[in-house]
């Protein structure tokens, strides 16, 4: 559930009118509400009640700092895959013993960051990683606390782009090497071994491969305790779907229960890393339309966000409702969604039933909280858009608009032209 709801055909966040915001802050932006990232924090969080655990947000999915507030505030961890990302969770106030590492190529420079933050704990994915962590924890008179990243070679049934607990995937260790690996790590006297983690994908809808997954892992995570290795942690990554069209996933209880069944009995610690599930509804995108026009078979509306502000469609082909922000329009025509980038891939909707948008008209695209600022880019030389957060009756811009000067940062003409 989340609080985007019309009012007398007015699209509303919270206690806000959507076309108040877009009055004040220009357009194209994303919008956040914060009664719904708590919300969706703590049905996700609570789901696990009776159970040891730890849930980290996953910073990827949306990185903005006051969006890493605001769940902070509730007691979230962070998982991060850069020193980027690390200097967000902590600028956010997440406490550094609530963050864990994730990511096939840590660099020296982040994990140096990362060492002297002291995290909680690093998902290693190589055996060469574990050993420049090794080096770097050593020569920092540091220990690293670490969870070796098991790829359980598991099919997830999504995006083949986000599938990553595939044996084909570059993620973790195959199965039959983890032992091997832990037994090298055993010996590494500034790294300690404090438990196993996996996450074999994102967007999926179906419970069995979490199941499946976790049974794998608790293989290993008994056969490590028998060997006399005291692990506690297990992390079983992010992934949980959203219903962004028609999909029907597991409510957050469901997927609790489902794992609480398999590891109840050991002593665990649970370690989750969600992202969409918490933040994916809770933001969207409003963007307002420029021209319409039309050729021989098809109708397009153009507006002025794109592929640069919302990369999705374009890349994962993935659906976002398309809503108006006014509901006064009659009708219903077939349309693309478009936006001014130069490629055809430029398109938030295709062939989609939707309002007659005419120019002026804002347009809302939903579900847009997940994996769309964070992967926003400059492309076109198009400044990013701004955010702005909700809570009950206020708003706030998070992050500005960007401005085409701010662009050329960094950039300079040499001497020799
Ligand atoms: N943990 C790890 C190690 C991950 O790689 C990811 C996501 C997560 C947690 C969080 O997964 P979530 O709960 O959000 O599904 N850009 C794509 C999604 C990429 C996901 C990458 N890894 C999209 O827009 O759908």
């Amino acid at each position: 559930m989340h609080h985007f709801a019309y009012r007398d055909d007015e699209l509303y966040c919270e206690e806000v009118p959507v076309a108040h915001i877009a009055d004040q802050v220009g357009t194209p932006f994303y919008l956040y509400s914060h009664a719904t990232i708590t919300r969706h924090y703590h049905v996700f969080d609570g789901a696990f009640n009776g159970l040891e655990h730890l849930t980290c947000f996953s910073v990827k999915s949306n990185s903005n700092i006051a969006v890493l507030r605001a769940l902070a505030r509730e007691g979230a961890g962070a998982d991060i895959v850069s020193g980027g990302e690390l200097l967000r969770a902590l600028r956010a106030g997440i406490p550094a013993d609530k963050i864990v590492f994730s990511g096939v190529g840590k660099t020296p420079a982040d994990i140096e960051l990362a060492l002297q933050s002291d995290i909680f704990m690093f998902n290693v994915e190589s055996l060469q990683e574990l050993q420049v962590l090794s080096r770097i924890a050593g020569t920092k008179g540091k220990t690293a606390s670490i969870a070796v990243r098991i790829n359980p070679d598991i099919a997830a049934d999504t995006h083949p782009y986000i599938a990553t607990g595939m044996g084909e995937n570059k993620f973790g260790i195959p199965m039959r090497d983890a032992l091997h690996v832990y037994k090298i790590a055993d010996e590494l006297k500034h790294i300690e071994l404090s438990g196993i983690s996996c996450h074999i994908g994102s967007q999926l809808t179906d419970i069995h491969p979490f199941t499946k997954a976790l049974e794998s892992l608790q293989k290993i995570f008994r056969e490590l305790r028998e060997m006399g290795m005291e692990i506690r942690n297990l992390n079983l990554g992010g992934g949980l779907g959203i219903t962004y069209d028609e999909e029907n996933p597991p409510h957050p209880n469901e997927y609790a229960r489902a794992l609480k069944e398999i590891i109840e009995g050991d002593s665990i610690t649970l370690i989750l890393e969600p992202g969409r599930v918490i933040i994916g509804n809770a933001g969207i995108l409003v963007t307002r339309a420029l021209y319409t026009k039309s050729t021989s078979n098809k109708r397009f509306i153009i507006v002025d966000a794109a592929m640069n502000d919302l990369i999705r469609p374009a890349l994962y082909n993935s659906f976002h409702a398309v809503q108006p922000v006014k509901r006064t329009l009659s009708g219903m025509i077939k349309a693309d969604l478009v936006g001014p980038v130069c490629e055809t891939g430029d398109f938030f909707a295709r062939d989609r039933t939707m309002p007659p948008f005419e120019p002026g008209d804002l347009v809302a695209l939903m579900s847009a909280g997940a994996y769309g600022f964070s992967m926003a880019s400059n492309y076109n030389s198009r400044p990013r858009p701004a955010e702005v957060m909700v809570k009950g009756g206020q708003f706030s811009i998070i992050r500005e608009r960007e401005i085409p000067e701010e662009l050329l940062k960094g950039e300079s003409v040499p001497a020799f032209l």
